[in-house]
């Protein structure tokens, strides 16, 4: 089954002047903006892109861009010159100007930069706003919206009117009004641009929760590119009314499109955008309990390391270090578990590198990159960390991380542990190898 696009724009064309169809007919010709320039403004030039259920999409560029216009566009504001929405399958283009209303009404809502609260209401009459047109009783109104109210941390300021709250209080109680309209389809546009910089990363880590916990699909228009790259599960970058780029956050970092897009992209703080599952390293330096104090001892001074991951059936251990295990191996153990260090630094694949700097400030060992169920899914070493932090090419993404890397002495290691292999924890030299494999 497929699952129906949230919102879809196709072909759009918005010309602001005297002739905007003859202006869309030489566009699509190949004119550039400026050749037809003598016709009017084409503030949008051929923008498509679908928007998925419950993402977050951010369209970003410069001033002038076009974004507004866009968005505009998207709840029937503005009428295209040319092209189509649809949006939950409907389409904007063909609907009536009842219809259109009906559809903002119950599908899709808008945030300006300036919330424009209601002053001579309380807070909570404002956000219940968009109930009241809907014509929802009071009791339910109120419920809702105090609902809402108290998600965004203003459960309490209820009863309080709008100019006795500080802007980034007013600031959440026009995205609760948004909020409790209850559509599906959140249209914000540069909705935290106004705010001071604490407030605003505070708004934007709240919106990025809520839209969690709520599931709406939101188009946020900004043209910060840290907060596009921090709120977008996926960017459109907009240059002269053309959209050069749509990709997610990651894309968009470590492959611009173009000059442009790279210009962009240098200044983005990208500890707060990359994650750790997109500059781990395979992690080599593993071994499995399996293979005894011994088998740690062969794979670090094959792999020359000083510390080696040990795992389970692909789960991750801890880690032992050479010390440890040169220790163990004059006293005679043999037992690897015994030695495990389980107090090693790991993030999740999807965590952000400024946590990753956490853990690795922390560490003496790489940091652990581990999924949900404790299987080790790389390694994150510090090098690593800083080329990526630094921007740095990372020339160890052309390796595969599912394939082993050549660089392993793989036949080595199979020949290490079938020497190494004692009888009280013999491990069959395949299911050994198996653990390796599957732990990067
Ligand atoms: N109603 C209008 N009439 C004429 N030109 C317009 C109109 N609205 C927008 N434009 C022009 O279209 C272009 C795109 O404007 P738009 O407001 O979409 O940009 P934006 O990316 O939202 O910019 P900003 O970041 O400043 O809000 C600009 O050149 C603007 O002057
Ligand atoms: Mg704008």
């Amino acid at each position: 089954m497929t699952i129906p696009h949230a919102l879809e724009a196709t072909h759009l064309y918005k010309v602001f002047g005297r002739s905007p169809r003859d202006a869309v007919r030489r566009l699509k010709d190949g004119a550039t903006r400026a050749e037809v320039a003598d016709a009017g403004t084409a503030a949008v030039i051929d923008a498509s892109f679908t928007v998925n259920p419950g993402e977050i999409f951010v369209i970003m560029g410069l001033s002038g861009s076009g974004k507004s216009t866009i968005i505009r566009m998207l709840n029937g504001l503005l009428e295209p010159t040319s092209g189509d929405v649809t949006v939950q399958g409907r389409s904007i283009r063909s609907a009536s100007a009842a219809q259109l209303r009906e559809i903002r009404r119950e599908s899709i809502s808008m945030v300006f930069q300036h919330f424009a609260l209601l002053p001579h209401r309380t807070v909570l009459d404002n956000a219940a706003y968009a109930l009241e047109i809907q014509g929802v009783g009071r009791t339910e109104r109120r419920r809702r919206a105090l609902e809402i109210l108290e998600r965004v941390g203003l459960g309490d300021r209820a009863e309080a009117m709008p100019s006795e709250l500080s802007g980034g209080m007013q600031q959440r109680v026009g995205l609760a009004r948004a909020l409790t309209a209850g559509t599906g389809i959140l249209l914000m546009d540069e909705a935290f641009s106004a705010l001071d910089p604490l407030i605003r990363r505070e708004m934007q880590e709240q919106l990025v929760e809520l839209q969690r916990e709520l599931g709406r699909t939101i188009i946020f228009i900004t043209h910060d590119l840290n907060e596009a790259m921090f709120l977008g599960d996926r960017i459109a970058v907009m240059r002269d009314g053309r959209i050069v780029q749509n990709g997610t956050p990651e894309e968009i970092l470590t492959d611009p499109a173009n000059d442009y897009v790279a210009q962009f992209v240098q200044d983005v703080d990208r500890a707060r955008v990359l994650t750790a599952g997109a500059v781990m390293e395979p992690a080599h330096a593993t071994t499995p309990v399996t293979a005894g104090v011994r088998g740690a001892l062969r794979a670090m001074r094959e792999l020359q390391v000083g510390s080696v991951f040990v795992v389970e059936n692909r789960r991750l251990l801890g880690a032992v270090t050479d010390r440890a295990v040169i220790r163990a191996v004059k006293a005679g153990q043999t037992d690897l578990r015994a030695l495990v260090d389980r107090a090693v630094a790991t993030v999740g694949p999807d965590d952000p590198l400024t946590d990753v700097v956490e853990r690795s400030v922390e560490s003496a060992v790489p940091v652990a990159v581990v999924d949900a169920g404790g299987r080790l899914l790389g390694t994150i070493p510090r090098v690593t960390l800083l080329a990526a932090l630094g921007n740095v090419p990372a020339t160890t993404r052309e390796i595969d991380v599912i394939e082993p890397a050549p660089t392993v002495p793989q036949a080595a290691i199979i020949a290490s542990l079938a020497e190494l292999a004692e009888p009280t924890e013999a491990a069959p030299v395949d299911g050994a190898l198996a653990a390796k494999g599957g732990a990067r």
